[in-house]
């Protein structure tokens, strides 16, 4: 039950367009603050997303094959509260870092590939693209939102799901805008609170 009110609260809200109920909620979340995010779903009981090779990736970071594989946290960006800025958490060892395509500065947002698949990855860049794409291998940054602690997309029913690596316990984000894509990855929630 308390998984499928997960599923079902970010899809009816994204359904019904009901994105302008999210401002006031959104604007409670001051611009430098930090959060999280935590993806929730069958089998994924509030796991973390973190930062690999470039892309947006869930779960015990230790499974995973990429060669750089750090903690991170998201703020807005000053300018526009729909674009969000990954930073590494150095916490545990100021080595961690992360440098996105297309930029020498350590700016990195969070944005959604767009590809030819029926679910595509979340990635990190260092350019500001804006609100859409509509080439292929582009990406989108300005997407971004909260209703209360659940994350939406602006994409007309994009959603989040996370796609299998082979290994149990960790997973690939990413999003798409079909009604198929549970046929191939898990359909998740995007929040910004932990587990309880
Ligand atoms: C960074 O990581 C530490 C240790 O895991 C954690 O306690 C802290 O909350 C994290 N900071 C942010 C901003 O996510
Ligand atoms: C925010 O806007 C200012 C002024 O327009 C600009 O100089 C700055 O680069 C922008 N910052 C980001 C993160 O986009
Ligand atoms: C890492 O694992 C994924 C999923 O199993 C696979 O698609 C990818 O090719 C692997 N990457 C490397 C660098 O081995």
């Amino acid at each position: 039950m308390k998984i499928l009110f997960t599923f079902i609260i970010p899809a009816f809200v994204a359904a019904f367009g009901l994105l302008s109920l999210a401002k006031p909620l959104e604007e409670r979340q001051s611009s430098g603050k930090p959060f999280n995010l935590y993806a929730y779903g069958e089998g994924i009981p509030g796991l973390q997303v973190f930062y690999a090779d470039g892309q947006a990736q869930i779960g015990d970071m230790s499974l995973s094959n990429a060669s750089n594989k750090v903690p991170m946290y998201v703020t807005y960006s000053d300018n526009d509260s729909l674009t969000w800025m990954a930073h590494a958490n150095t916490t545990q060892s100021s080595r961690l870092a992360f440098k996105a395509t297309g930029t020498t500065s350590t700016t990195n947002l969070l944005c959604l590939k767009q590809g030819n698949s029926m679910t595509n990855p979340v990635i990190f860049t260092g350019i500001n693209t804006g609100t859409s794409t509509t080439e292929e291998g582009g990406i989108i940054t300005e997407t971004w939102s909260l209703y209360g602690s659940n994350v939406l997309l602006t994409q007309p029913n994009g959603n989040f799901y996370a796609k299998s690596t082979g290994k149990n316990g960790w997973w690939q984000l990413v999003w798409s805008t079909s009604q198929s894509a549970g046929l191939e990855a898990i359909p998740i929630a995007l929040r910004t609170n932990p587990p309880v």
